[in-house]
């Protein structure tokens, strides 16, 4: 059974979706028309299992501009209304963890990010995880703001190293990081394989989005090069965050960390919402101590039983941290 119907646009929106089939029991697939143009700029469908009208699941293609944010904003809006209103209770998205354009927009739309599930999300090369993000009818729809501004266009630096929000291509580099000696050495777990380490790098920019971690290449200026990374991950309560770093082998010994620890904290600090950022150092780890001392974080105790050894065992920390200048 096929059907035709014009749904009505969302207020102040582009988008205008008209819908083109709906069979019973069927997902029902629309074209999303631009307005006031009449325009056909993609595609989108609303899948509710089993035909029941429980958890419904969106997905749209833009085939304009698939990185049109208030098109997709408005496409996404336009199908929440149509499941709510034929008695969805929750309704949800789920976006593949490279596609951080896609992220943005469904925070846009008022859907909370909830987490990543394994094998979620249908690829060309098989079933990968995803990001899921959901809308219940009582949330209050209103955009969510990214959990971290967007880096300046090219990062920031300071005319040595710029450090940039990890991507895809760091990946090697990132593996060559943490799988040496010396990172071992001082390594809380084993490593990860280099597939994790290259799918943790593809997803950065929407863990930057949703909050869950802040990864950066650490990059050395004069030859372009990936030198390391830093990772600024959120801990309770809002407004601190644990701060990790490492350098590849050959870029060592020019003090990268301390330089790189300037640039965290003052970005933090200042554009990041950040009041404090902590750092845990092994007894022993003489660089690692030296590097963030370098950098002006104060040390403030050690804390019994803090690091985890790569053989399950655990030993004391060094624990350093800088506030912002309010608190200084
Ligand atoms: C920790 C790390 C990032 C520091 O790299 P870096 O910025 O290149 O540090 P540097 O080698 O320039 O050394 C920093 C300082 O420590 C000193 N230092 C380094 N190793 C030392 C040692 N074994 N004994 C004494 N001093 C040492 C350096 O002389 C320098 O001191 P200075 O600034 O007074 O001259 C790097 O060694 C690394 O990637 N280590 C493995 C991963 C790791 O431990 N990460 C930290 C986890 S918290």
């Amino acid at each position: 059974m096929t059907e035709r119907t014009n749904l009505r646009l969302v207020s102040e929106g582009r988008a205008g979706l008209v819908r083109l089939r709906a069979a019973m029991g069927a997902s029902p697939t629309f074209t999303v028309v631009e307005q006031p143009t009449g325009e056909d700029v993609g595609s989108a469908a609303v899948r509710l299992p089993d035909g029941r009208p429980a958890a419904a699941d969106l997905g749209y293609a833009l085939h304009r501009d698939p990185h049109d944010h208030g098109l997709a904003v408005d496409t996404l809006r336009a199908l929440t209304e149509w499941a709510f209103a034929r008695g969805a209770r929750r309704v949800q998205v789920r976006c593949p963890l490279d596609d951080v354009d896609q992220a943005k927009a469904v925070l846009g739309a008022g859907f909370r990010f909830e987490g990543v599930q394994r094998g979620v999300v249908a690829t060309a090369w098989g079933d990968a995880d995803g990001a899921v993000f959901a809308r219940l009818p009582g949330d209050p729809g209103d955009p969510i703001p990214p959990a971290l501004p967007d880096l300046p266009a090219g990062g920031v630096g300071d005319g040595v190293i710029t450090l940039r929000v990890a991507t895809a291509a760091d990946a090697a580099a990132l593996h060559l990081e943490h799988v040496n000696d010396e990172a071992l050495r001082w390594a809380l777990t084993d490593p990860l394989p280099e597939e994790e380490t290259a799918a943790l790098a593809a997803r950065a920019a929407l863990e930057w989005v949703v909050g869950t971690r802040a990864l950066m290449a650490i990059v050395d200026d004069e030859t372009g090069d990936v030198a390391g990374r830093v990772v600024l991950r959120p801990v309770v309560p809002p407004g601190v965050a644990d701060v990790g770093a490492g350098l590849v082998p050959r870029f060592r010994g020019r003090r990268y960390l301390s330089r790189a620890l300037r640039l965290v904290s003052e970005w933090a600090f200042a554009e990041g919402g950040y009041t404090r950022l902590e750092a845990g150092v092994k007894i022993g780890n003489i660089a690692s101590a030296k590097g963030v001392e370098g950098a002006d974080w104060k040390y403030e105790g050690r804390r019994k039983a803090r690091l985890r050894n790569r053989d399950g065992s655990f030993g004391d920390e060094l624990h350093y941290a800088i506030v912002h200048p309010l608190h200084r």
